[in-house]
């Protein structure tokens, strides 16, 4: 049965200019080129993953504004499902202005998310779980009591299940400069990013999971991606594994490539790879999204 990911968590509009080196501060200049983009991190793993070959969903408050209609199509485009999506009337849709440097690559994010509220548990609990869902990825958001709600939500309907019947596995990505305790005690597979790690005062990858597995359920694993140091893996009772980057010819987009490595990672967790593979084809396709605009020649 083709089992569908799910993707919890923030869905906005990213405005890219792509420029020729990074801006001067007070200066009117021309960019090379602009466009909108749909964004988040939640909504750009469902795009890996669709990209990827899976049956890809979002699920998350969306905004009933002007920006709607094209976020709605280009989840489409994507085949991402978003019955789940909820569309909340009288606020703003969140909104990126993402610079990008031609020269490196680089992404400069200037975000803001005026009002749009985020997902409840109440909301959640909403969607049945018996149908064919194989996991659930949750971005971390500031509403972690909500988050781990939800993880317990999982855990009950996964603790309900036969023997014989597949559970749900679940993640989580920390990945902005919060904290997010104690949502590190529920998933099966905690993901960190640089940004994360260094806010906690780590300087390495190896710091960074060592520190966190320490936080983990027993049978759990955690995952780290640091830049262009590659990425690490280790569970409760085995040693690090580790992948170095897979630089493509020339770095001309970085958005979205801490995305990239999660939804490729999982896609390869959810097919049985282990995971020193899994977090190794995670870098093959991070580095392959850095070497071209956007997500669409990944697949
Ligand atoms: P983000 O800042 O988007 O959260 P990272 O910068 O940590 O994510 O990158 C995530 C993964 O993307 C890295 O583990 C690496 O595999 C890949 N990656 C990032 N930058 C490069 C690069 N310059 N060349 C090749 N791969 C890269
Ligand atoms: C990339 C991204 C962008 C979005 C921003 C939100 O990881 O999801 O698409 O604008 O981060 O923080």
């Amino acid at each position: 049965m083709d089992q569908s990911i799910i993707n919890v968590g923030l869905c906005c509009l990213d405005i890219i200019s792509i420029c020729n080196t990074y801006p001067l501060e007070d200066s009117d200049q021309r960019v090379i080129d602009q466009r909108w983009h749909r964004g988040g991190n939640a909504s750009n793993t469902s795009t890996v993953l669709s990209l990827l070959g899976h049956k890809s969903a979002f699920v998350g408050t969306v905004a009933r504004s002007h920006e709607l209609s094209f976020l709605e199509k280009d989840f489409k485009k994507y085949d991402i499902n978003i019955d789940r999506a909820i569309v909340k009337a009288d606020c703003s849709a969140p909104t990126s202005i993402c610079i990008i440097n031609q020269q490196n690559g680089s992404r400069t994010i200037l975000h803001h998310n005026k009002d749009l509220p985020e997902l409840s548990c109440e909301e959640f609990k909403q969607f049945p779980l018996d149908s064919g869902i194989k996991w659930i990825h949750f971005e971390g958001r500031p509403n972690t009591d909500q988050i781990v709600g939800m993880l317990q939500h999982v855990e009950t309907y996964n603790k309900s299940l036969g023997v014989n019947q597949p559970r749900i596995v679940t993640s989580v990505e920390f990945e902005k400069k919060r904290e997010f305790s104690p949502i590190e005690t529920f998933p099966d597979y905690l993901f960190i990013s640089k940004e994360h790690a260094q806010f906690h005062g780590l300087k390495s990858k190896e710091q960074a999971v060592e520190f966190f597995v320490s936080k983990i359920k027993p049978s759990a694993s955690v995952i780290c991606a640091w830049s262009e140091d590659g990425a690490i893996a280790i569970t409760k009772d085995s040693s690090p594994v580790t992948s170095a980057i897979f630089p493509p010819p020339k770095v001309i987009d970085t958005l979205g490539a801490g995305d990239t490595f999660n939804a490729a990672t999982i896609s390869a967790l959810s097919k049985g790879h282990s995971l020193k593979d899994s977090i190794t084809y995670g870098c093959k396709i991070a580095g392959a999204k850095c070497g071209i605009e956007g997500f669409d020649k990944l697949s």
